[in-house]
């Protein structure tokens, strides 16, 4: 199921054994960070075409896929026309609960790695979601927009420099969006914070550290879901393989794209030690997995600075002990928040230098889509309710005609830090410069989450 493996990761192929491939790749490496030739316009500010229904397809009826297709069949404008896996059962279940929710049955493909290439074809599609393995998003994304569909896929959207200006190019050529579905721009303290930066509650905005922090010993190993390609992926890559869950917000409180960028980025792992002693621990000595050699240290810290002078600070730990942990820190002139537990802190405040509760701030900053959506999302939905809202809010933009609130150069952008800290980790930890995939028009103030 993995794609070649050769492309699996551009970083490794700069990284040259002798002078001519050193030559090629450092070519190569100068020609992605530069950027590729615009071949059409930008879609930077191109609203959705009004829709009555939005009709969507599920390319990925996995765990990740089911549980948005339930997000998709809580919002009363969505109809679900398709669904495509590799696995029969798996596209039976989704087509099940589409029934269940009173819809005509979806189509079905599963006909192998390649089905969803028919699917893309059918003209009742208006976006598709993609929730498949990280080495399959690209080739879905593209083949979706190549016919003419909207498309929305899971984090990361790509994992190399090449399949990053890809989507970009791809989407400017074809005139349609490739959103990435990150949920967590749409949690309940993101936007209560997104809300009080935009107030001016924080002052200027200095440093922010953000993170994937997420004991997945268990499931890397398991033998089906992602067990079955996850892990894998540890093999192939030392770099942060989940950047977005926790950098995407933090993009939106310092408006990356929108009036700053990404500027460079330094990073370092830690060695691997976790997931060789769990396999220990846990496995059979005869497993065949005892083999695996894990090239992901079980730390990877990278620091960004933006063009106007701000950092961040990146991680993802996903093989040692650690309860759940994004971070989702923001240091302000005036204030700091901090998340895991949520707390606040006001220069000068009453009460001296203490801690707050922001469920005190919940009358002035909460954001209006929980103020409005936060009862319905938090009963129905999934994550605390946070990809309530953002199912709720792709169906706002695409019924209303309006501009996606995370756009191609967004999943290019937030996904970027993958390759970037590969190629830094394994030049000892070197400054690497991001591209700008905007090609320009980063510091154009415009709209985002709303
Ligand atoms: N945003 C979030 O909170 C969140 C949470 C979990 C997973 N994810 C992302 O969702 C994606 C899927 O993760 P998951 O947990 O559902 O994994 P999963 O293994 O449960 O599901 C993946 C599905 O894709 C199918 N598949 C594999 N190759 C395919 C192909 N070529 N065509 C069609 N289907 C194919 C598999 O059979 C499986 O049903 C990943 O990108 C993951 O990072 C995001």
């Amino acid at each position: 199921m993995l794609r070649n493996a050769a492309l699996a990761s551009v970083g490794l192929g700069l990284i040259g054994t002798n002078a001519n491939a050193a030559e090629n790749g450092a070519n190569l490496l100068d020609t992605l960070l530069a950027g590729t030739e615009p071949k059409a316009q930008s879609m930077i500010g191109v609203p959705f075409e009004k829709h009555e229904k939005i009709r969507i397809a599920i390319i990925g009826t996995g765990n990740r896929g089911r549980s948005v297709l339930h997000e998709f069949l809580n919002q009363p404008e969505v109809q679900i026309t398709a669904v495509c896996d590799v696995v029969q059962e798996k596209a039976d279940k989704a087509k099940a609960m589409v029934e269940k929710a009173g819809q005509k049955a979806p189509a079905v493909y599963v006909s192998g790695d390649h089905g969803f290439e028919q699917l893309v074809k059918r003209d009742d599609i208006d976006f598709v979601y993609i929730a498949t393995p990280w080495e399959w998003h690209v080739p879905q994304v593209l083949a979706a927009m190549n016919a003419g569909k909207h498309v929305g896929t899971e984090v990361p959207a790509a994992y190399t420099l090449e399949d990053c200006w890809k989507i970009v190019d791809t989407s400017e050529r074809t005139r349609r969006h490739c959103m990435l579905m990150e949920n967590c721009c749409y949690d309940y303290h993101e936007l209560l914070v997104l809300n009080m930066v935009r107030q001016g509650a924080l002052g200027e905005l200095i440093h922010g550290a953000c993170a994937y922090n997420h004991d997945l010993r268990g499931e890397l190993f398991e033998r089906k879901d992602e067990g079955l390609w996850r892990r894998h992926h540890h093999t192939l890559r030392d770099s942060n393989l989940y950047p977005t869950h926790g950098l995407g917000p933090v993009a939106n409180y310092m408006n990356v794209n929108r009036g700053d960028k990404f500027d460079y980025l330094v990073s370092m792992s830690s060695g691997h030690w976790g997931l060789e002693e769990y396999r220990k621990a846990n496995l059979s000595a005869d497993d065949e997995r005892q083999k695996e050699f894990y090239k992901t240290g079980d730390y990877n810290t990278s620091l960004i600075k933006t063009s106007k002078g701000k950092s961040i600070m990146l991680q993802h730990s996903v093989s040692s002990p650690h309860p759940y942990d994004r971070i989702n820190f923001i240091q302000g002139t005036k204030a700091i928040f901090r998340d895991y537990p949520p707390r606040i802190y006001f220069d000068g405040q009453t009460g001296g230098e203490k801690w707050q509760d922001p469920a005190n701030l919940k009358d002035k900053y909460e954001h209006d889509l929980w103020r409005r959506e936060g009862e319905a999302a938090r009963k129905l939905g999934g994550h605390g309710g946070m990809d309530y809202i953002m199912a709720y809010r792709l169906v706002q933009c695409m019924r209303d005609g309006l501009v996606p609130d995370i756009d191609v150069y967004d999943a290019a952008a937030w996904s970027a830090p993958g390759p970037l800290s590969e190629i830094s980790v394994a030049k000892g930890s070197a400054p690497i410069k991001f591209p700008d995939f905007t090609r320009g028009r980063w510091s154009e103030a415009r709209t985002s989450v709303p």
